[in-house]
């Protein structure tokens, strides 16, 4: 190496330790979805890292936070671009984001590839923290097999034998289906049908109107947002929810019972949150939720909120310095995240290792009646570090 690469090399890391060093702002790429089906999940998202921030008086490991935004429109063809916006363009220190499986997957690519920091605050897909898993990728959410697992054991336990299960096609909803897949067979049911329909399509009836002629002893779904919203209502338009009691991963309820109203009344669902804890941790959360946004908060509010919590014990490890990279992911691999779903830990491929509630639908709430699965951690199959 000549002395002039040389001299440029210790000049970045100077310029590097010296803008950390001086407390500059910590800048955080937010790419979200702002419209679409999906539109309000980012919303809940931002809003939830953006309290736990203010909480923290506006700063993370001594820095403050600027935000730079992108609409990642759940559309997986423009994720590539947008993401390279954040990491290129705009030279980010860190992304958070998305909520769409498809679009999570290129940001991992991204991610893993530029060495940015990723912690993902929804998108379930088993690729990022399987085969793409890296030390510098997290997630604060869940992984896809997850609630589905959790929801297989319960259809199975409740003696239903045949099971049809519809989603929309792409990465969410089919790995959704093999987490049910596996537990439910391995509990001695059997899936007789699987259905589905293209993201983010909503036209449900012709597969409705085949659910009723083959006539399962219940059905499992994975849907969520807008989509979601529209899937349930059009389940009891069509007479069903009367005859082939419903089951879903939990999404299929979260934020969307305002409008689904009496429709999602008695649904039965699996996730890693639920409405009524009547937790010290959670009461504080929902208050300051509530009291900041005029809003009750949902799934999607508290992974916002702990993407930012798990970037703070990250950048407390590190002073505020994200190179360090390794400082960075040991310091989280030992955290025990102070979640308002309960505590959580992270799995060797840096998925929350955690409690899954049986929760029903009543009063527009999603209320916890009891532990479907305790402790579940992903599989993690393929991923190497
Ligand atoms: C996903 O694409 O991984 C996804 C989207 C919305 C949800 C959950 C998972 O609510």
């Amino acid at each position: 190496m000549n002395l002039f690469k040389i001299t440029l090399i210790t000049a970045a890391a100077l310029a590097t330790s010296v803008a950390s060093a001086q407390g500059a702002k910590l800048k955080v790429g937010l790419m979200l979805p702002a419209t679409g089906t999906f539109a309000a999940l980012g919303t809940a998202i931002e809003n939830g890292f953006k309290l736990y921030v203010a909480e923290q008086g506006g700063k993370l490991g001594g820095r403050e936070i600027e935000y730079v935004k992108v609409d990642d429109e759940s559309d997986p063809s423009k994720a590539t671009d947008n993401v390279n916006k954040l990491v290129k363009r705009d030279n980010v220190d860190v992304i958070i984001g998305t909520v769409h499986s498809g679009v999570a997957m290129a940001m991992a690519r991204v991610a893993k590839e530029s060495g940015t920091l990723l912690i993902v605050p929804n998108a379930g897909a088993g690729a990022v923290t399987g085969p793409m898993c890296s030390p510098n990728i997290f997630r604060s959410s869940f992984s896809n097999w997850q609630p589905g697992f959790a929801m297989g054991e319960v259809v199975a336990k409740k003696g239903h034998k045949r099971v049809v299960t519809i989603t929309w096609k792409y990465a969410a909803g089919d790995e959704s289906v093999a987490g049910f897949k596996e537990a439910y067979t391995k509990g001695g049911g059997q899936v007789v049908k699987e259905l589905s329909l293209p993201f983010p399509g909503v036209e449900f009836q012709a597969l409705l109107t085949e659910i009723a002629s083959l006539k399962p002893d219940a059905v499992y779904t994975f849907f969520a947002g807008g989509g979601a919203v529209k899937f349930v209502k059009d389940y009891a338009a069509a007479g069903l929810k009367k005859s082939i009691p419903l089951y879903g991963a939990g999404f299929l309820t979260d934020g969307t019972l305002e409008a689904q109203g009496a429709d999602a009344d008695g649904l039965l669902t699996t996730l890693h949150y639920a409405d009524g804890l009547n937790t010290p941790r959670d009461n504080k959360f929902r208050t300051a939720y509530a009291t900041t946004y005029k809003l009750q908060p949902d799934v999607y509010a508290v992974q916002g909120y702990d993407a930012a919590q798990m970037l703070g014990i990250g950048l407390a490890a590190t002073k505020g310095d994200v190179s360090k990279k390794a400082e960075f992911a040991a310091a989280l691999r030992k955290a025990k995240i102070d979640s308002p779903r309960g505590p959580f830990t992270l799995s060797r491929n840096h998925d929350p290792v955690q409690d899954f509630y049986l929760r029903e639908v009543g009063g527009k709430i999603n209320k916890s009646i009891g532990i479907a699965s305790k402790n579940l951690s992903d599989p993690g199959k393929g991923c190497n570090m």
